[in-house]
């Protein structure tokens, strides 16, 4: 597998050999990797995530790889191309970037964020193309990062609570070890009010355990909204779909009323802020 990976990435290089590049310029530029989004309403999410990296970075080139191969498919067949994070590093080699921070727009350290750490890393032995990357760290890493998300939610959302009326974030969930990161989340919440729950469509906890917990809060409304960067598939699907097994039928028919609030994180000028620090941190070392 890895020795596929080289001459892989060999052979998009051997192609570039040719090209004359100037020596001794210095070319920095910014690489913003996300899990990606077929559904185009769930785009806005990122446009305020570039939005937001221009402004704190007016001069330096943007780029954007998406790191799900089934949605850069998705999007082909409908015309749309967008790069892998290798694609687009050996893209930007190719244009002449020589220091590129490339920042991760995952929620947690789990697998994608890993496999992304891996090919950064495998940039930075080439012998062509960009000669220094940093990797910024995704949206909940550090004890900080929890802290601060709880407090942006917490601002945003108080109002919504009472003794009767819970938060419910819907987090992706892994198998991955990282997946300790959304019931760790929960307990930052909790800090300020005990009525935010958070569960997961493939880790834990499970809706299950949120349902368990919801009534014995004795809790009779559930603002229902997601812990993901956009409100893609899941969000519209799996949390707020029509369809039974959806979480907002489930808990329609234990008995709860319903609110939907359908924001990707990254629609929250304050969520994005973190996302934008951490490349802050690692661009300076660029
Ligand atoms: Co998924």
């Amino acid at each position: 597998m890895k020795i596929k990976i080289v001459a892989l990435l060999l052979a998009v290089f051997a192609g570039y050999s040719s090209n004359a590049h100037k020596e001794n310029e210095v070319k920095k530029g910014i690489l913003l990797v996300t899990f990606g989004t077929s559904y185009p309403e769930a785009q806005k999410a990122f446009k305020n995530i570039e939005k937001k990296v221009q402004q704190a970075y007016p001069e330096i080139p943007l780029r954007w790889a998406y790191t799900s191969k089934i949605i850069r498919k998705k999007l082909a067949r409908q015309g749309q191309i967008i790069n892998s994070p290798a694609e687009a590093l050996a893209k930007m080699g190719e244009e002449g970037f020589t220091h590129v921070a490339v920042q991760s727009l995952h929620v947690i350290p789990g697998e994608e964020y890993e496999n992304l750490e891996k090919t950064v890393n495998a940039f930075q032995h080439m012998p062509k193309g960009v000669q220094k990357l940093t990797f910024g760290k995704p949206l909940l890493y550090s004890h900080s990062d929890n802290e601060r998300l709880a407090v942006v939610f917490h601002d945003k959302f108080e109002n919504k609570l009472s003794k009767k009326s819970a938060m419910v974030f819907m987090g992706h969930g892994t198998h991955h070890q990282a997946n300790i990161y959304y019931p760790a989340f929960q307990y930052y919440l909790n800090e300020l009010n005990k009525n935010y729950l958070v569960g997961t469509v493939e880790g834990f906890p499970e809706l299950d355990k949120v349902i368990e917990k919801l009534k014995a809060q004795k809790i009779e409304k559930v603002i229902l909204t997601p812990l993901m960067s956009v409100a893609g598939d899941h969000a519209q699907n799996d949390m707020a779909g029509d369809e039974e097994d959806s979480w907002k039928s489930i808990l329609e028919k234990e008995g709860f009323e319903i609110e939907i609030i359908l924001k990707g994180m990254a629609e929250y000028d304050e969520v994005v802020d973190i996302w934008v620090d951490h490349l802050t941190n690692s661009f300076k070392e660029l």
